[in-house]
């Protein structure tokens, strides 16, 4: 994933920096199998009058809810990202569509809005981190696609729903995808950007989304995204606000991404390992990451974040044309800190801080807090009833001798706090929660050329909310990240080695919730299992063979999806799905409809 490193010198950078290293170090640099990322890829013999390629993230597709209509789709930008590296943002004025006005004054509300980037490229090119904003607010995090000489499409669609509040309001859409182009990576990205609304007949529950949203992100002018750059582990990126002081609910959502020396940081060793080796081109400090946020003095929760690997991560070839899992939609996280809300509403500026525990440059970090407002009072008063955060637990068993070893990390944190907020709604008490576990084995074996990583993220959280009557929400939700690594390098002579890769990567999640919205549950089951091979020459890929299976399996109150999906060499070689929720399907408990080998859906549903 390009990034500072691809920064000022660009990719010269990155080629001076593996010179320098074969130079100075010709046996670690060559032995150790820390070429997780190729910077370049370039497959021969490709015919240029071929047609292009679709590549896709495997996700369900967002229906609009039942009875509402639409969509009315309004273009909010169009640009070729060429030589953007460095640069601003390209930046779009945004007024809100007409249909949502006129559906606002017909007393109709917003159903759905769902935001669509829509890509091609051709050439050669590295994969590009970028971000989409709406008034400092962040609405997508995503990496490119990398290009073929053919040609490649894809599209992204994200639900921005919970950004009704910013989409009501005139503001600015800013885009930042950091690319360069030269003779050899002639890759220019070309987009659109579209937003489709589809609307209700009947006015919004009233609690259901945000009514403001303020982005604790870098303010425009800037030379590169809003997100804040997390560069080591004693960097605080930081942001100072007041809140409205009739705020009676507040959530955090906040958006990662990790790149550089960091971008495979689950596959770092500690640095003593490097230090004995003398490795100083491999990343070091460990393989224990985690996000913190801090309200003040107070760490109010934490990320600890789910494994994306973007698309020229370890072998590129595994990721065309089904990306990795995430690289397209990066997940954010919710922390929700209505129980502070009594340090917050004093009216003054508090300070939203992020960090990285053990982080090495470079993290990208910003956040979005959404605030409900109590449109009866000018008021509310909270408190905060109890708060426990005790330091993280982070252990590491290992030995090592000359390049081969073994590290165990273990970690695990809690954090826990309740709240309680007067407003003309009454007084209501919020608990949340988040407990989690974590661990890493890194191996390393035949003198270091060989490197299998295997980690688990567990990750629950929990909200109750309460009033001196009933439960209004009660709401768990359980994550789990499986991750395998195997990587084997071979053949390796001057700038020319063979990798052999295998990596398994998945989301396991469960959501419950109860209260007056009623029941609901979600369960999802994804599942990315890829091999490659590919010989690397001076830094380009020069030939190689990759295959993905992915199982998509999504069963909640709102419905069901199921997609299994496989490709080998660029083809889709299998591809079933289907949508039906109904009863006695002997494994799942779930019976899917078989659309053998159908085209990828299309994610949005036109009515
Ligand atoms: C192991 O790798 C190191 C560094 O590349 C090299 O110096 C050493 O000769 C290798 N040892 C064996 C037994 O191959
Ligand atoms: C290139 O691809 C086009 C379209 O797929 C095909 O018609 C043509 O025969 C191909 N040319 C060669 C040289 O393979
Ligand atoms: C962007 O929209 C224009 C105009 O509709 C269209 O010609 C172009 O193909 C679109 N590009 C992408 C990448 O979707
Ligand atoms: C960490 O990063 C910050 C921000 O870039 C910088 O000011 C500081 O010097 C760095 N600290 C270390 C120890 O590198
Ligand atoms: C690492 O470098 C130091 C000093 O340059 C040298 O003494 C030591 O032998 C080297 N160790 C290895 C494993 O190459
Ligand atoms: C990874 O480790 C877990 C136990 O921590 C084990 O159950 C699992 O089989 C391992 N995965 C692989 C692919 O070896
Ligand atoms: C992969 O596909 C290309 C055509 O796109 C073909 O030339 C090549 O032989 C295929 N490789 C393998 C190992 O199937």
């Amino acid at each position: 994933m390009a990034s500072p490193a691809a920064a000022a010198s660009g990719h010269r950078r990155r080629l001076l920096l593996l010179l320098i290293a074969l130079l100075l170090l010709p046996f670690a640099a060559a032995a150790a199998p820390h070429r997780h990322r190729v910077p370049s890829r370039h497959l021969a013999s490709l015919n240029a009058s071929a047609p292009p390629t679709t590549f896709f993230e495997v996700d369900r597709p967002i229906r609009p809810p039942l009875g509402s209509a639409g969509p009315c789709s309004a273009l909010l930008l169009s640009h070729s990202f060429g030589e953007t590296y460095g640069r601003p943002p390209v930046t779009a004025a945004y007024a809100p569509p007409e249909c949502l006005a006129a559906a606002r004054a017909r007393g109709a509300s917003l159903a759905l809005a769902v935001l669509e980037w829509a890509a091609d490229c051709r050439g050669r090119q590295f994969d590009r981190i970028f971000g989409v904003w709406l008034s400092g607010a962040e609405l997508l995090r995503s990496c490119t696609a990398e290009p073929r000489a053919t040609g490649i499409v894809w599209s992204v669609s994200r639900d921005v729903t919970r950004y009704a509040a910013l989409l009501n309001e005139p503001g600015e859409v800013a885009v930042y995808l950091g690319n360069l182009v030269d003779k050899t990576y002639t890759g220019v990205y070309h987009v659109n950007l579209t937003l489709h609304l589809y609307f209700h007949p009947a006015p919004p529950p009233l609690t259901q989304h945000a009514d403001l949203i303020v982005p604790i992100s870098r303010s425009l002018p800037l030379n590169d995204g809003q997100w804040f750059a997390v560069q080591n582990a004693t960097d605080v990126q930081s942001k100072s606000l007041s809140i409205p002081s009739n705020t009676y609910r507040a959530v955090l959502e906040v958006s990662v991404s990790f790149h550089s020396s960091d971008e495979f940081w689950y596959t770092n060793p500690p640095n003593e390992y490097i230090q004995a080796n003398n490795l100083s081109s491999v990343s070091g400090n460990g393989a224990f990451r985690e996000v913190i946020v801090k309200v003040d003095d107070h760490i109010v929760g934490a990320v600890w974040p789910f494994t994306v690997i973007y698309t020229g991560g370890i072998n590129p070839l595994l990721w065309r044309p089904i990306t990795g899992i995430g690289s397209f939609n990066l997940p954010t996280y919710d922390i929700d800190i209505t129980p502070f809300l009594g340090k917050l509403l004093d009216g003054k500026e508090h300070n939203f801080g992020f960090a990285v525990t053990n982080a090495l440059d470079v993290w990208y970090i910003d956040a979005n807090l959404h605030l409900w407002l109590d449109h009866k009072s000018k008021k509310t008063v909270g408190s905060l009833i109890s708060y426990d955060a005790p330091a993280l637990a982070l252990n590491l068993d290992y030995g090592f001798s000359g390049l081969d070893g073994k590290f165990v990390t273990g970690a695990s944190r809690h954090v826990s706090a309740t709240g309680s907020v007067k407003s003309s709604y009454g007084e209501v008490t919020t608990t949340f929660y988040q407990r989690f576990s974590y661990v890493n084995s890194n191996v390393y074996r035949s003198n270091g050329t060989v490197q299998v990583v295997n980690q688990t993220i567990d990750a629950k959280s929990g909200v109750f909310v309460k009033d001196t009557s009933a439960v209004l929400l009660s709401e768990e939700v359980h994550k789990v990240f499986p991750l395998y690594v195997y990587t084997g390098t071979s053949d390796q002579v001057g700038d020319e080695y063979s990798l052999i890769s295998l990596v398994k990567l998945g989301i396991n999640e469960k959501s419950v919730s109860g209260g007056k919205l009623g029941f609901s549950y979600r369960s999802l089951r994804n599942a990315q299992s890829a091999r490659g091979t590919m010989k690397v020459k001076k830094n380009l890929v020069v030939s190689g063979l990759g295959q993905t299976h992915q199982v998509y399996k999504y069963m909640g109150t709102d419905g069901c999806y199921f997609r299994d999906v496989s490709s080998k060499n660029y083809t889709i070689i299998s591809d079933n799905s289907g949508d039906s929720c109904s009863k006695g399907s002997p494994s799942s408990g779930v019976k899917f409809s078989s659309n053998k080998n159908q085209p990828a859906r299309k994610r949005l549903l036109k009515l």
